[in-house]
């Protein structure tokens, strides 16, 4: 693993959230604050090598790249992709339109995390957090749809009403940021 993870994102939450976990872990890292191209899939995967390989020719070895969504299940997995589209179009209030009356409530996020070693090797590890759509907004805390998802593991409050470290604990993305130091260490 390169001595610095250099973390490209233009999202300050994911930037925290990942440099936080990393540095819990005794791992230094930079933010390269840029948006990298992406490449148009339902694999949440797939997108991220794509970004990763994109990442890479700019900014050489030792680049992280994430992607993420939420699925809700009454919705057959929408936004899921598109999650950056749709907070950014109908938002919030435009999902909890879509789930008025509804009382099947279930719904995941996913993030799937590209690291990028030595010689251009690319290592993914994806997480998930199952959780409900709450009826209304809670929290200040987070980005995104954080206000209104509540997981079943901490199943009293939203994600925006955790700190950074309580999100990671039981986020998609503290998942995957785990399940990728376990294969970066199994690669030595
Ligand atoms: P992308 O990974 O940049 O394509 O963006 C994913 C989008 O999904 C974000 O803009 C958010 O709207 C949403 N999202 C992903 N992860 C989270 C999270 O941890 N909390 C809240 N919303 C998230």
């Amino acid at each position: 693993m390169a001595s610095v993870i250099k973390i490209v994102t233009s999202n300050p939450g994911k930037w925290l959230e990942l440099s936080s976990m990393l540095l819990s872990h005794g791992i230094e890292c930079v933010w390269i604050r840029e948006r990298v191209r992406e490449v148009q899939s339902d694999d949440l995967a797939e997108i991220v090598r794509f970004s990763a390989s994109e990442a890479y020719k700019r900014w050489g070895e030792g680049v992280l790249v994430e992607d993420s969504g939420l699925f809700v299940s009454a919705l057959e997995g929408f936004p899921g992709p598109y999650s950056s589209y749709v907070f950014r179009t109908i938002g919030l209030r435009g999902i909890l339109k879509l789930l008025e009356g509804v009382s099947e409530r279930g719904a995941h996020f996913k993030s799937a995390l590209c690291y990028v070693a030595a010689g251009g090797e690319h290592v993914v590890a994806v997480g998930e957090a199952e959780g409900v759509v709450s009826d209304r907004p809670r929290g200040e805390g987070g980005f995104g749809f954080d206000p209104i998802f509540i997981p079943l593991d901490a199943p009293d409050r939203t994600f925006a009403e955790m700190t950074v470290e309580e999100k990671n604990r039981y986020s998609h993305r503290g998942r995957a940021v785990r399940t990728l130091l376990q294969l970066l260490e199994a690669r030595g």
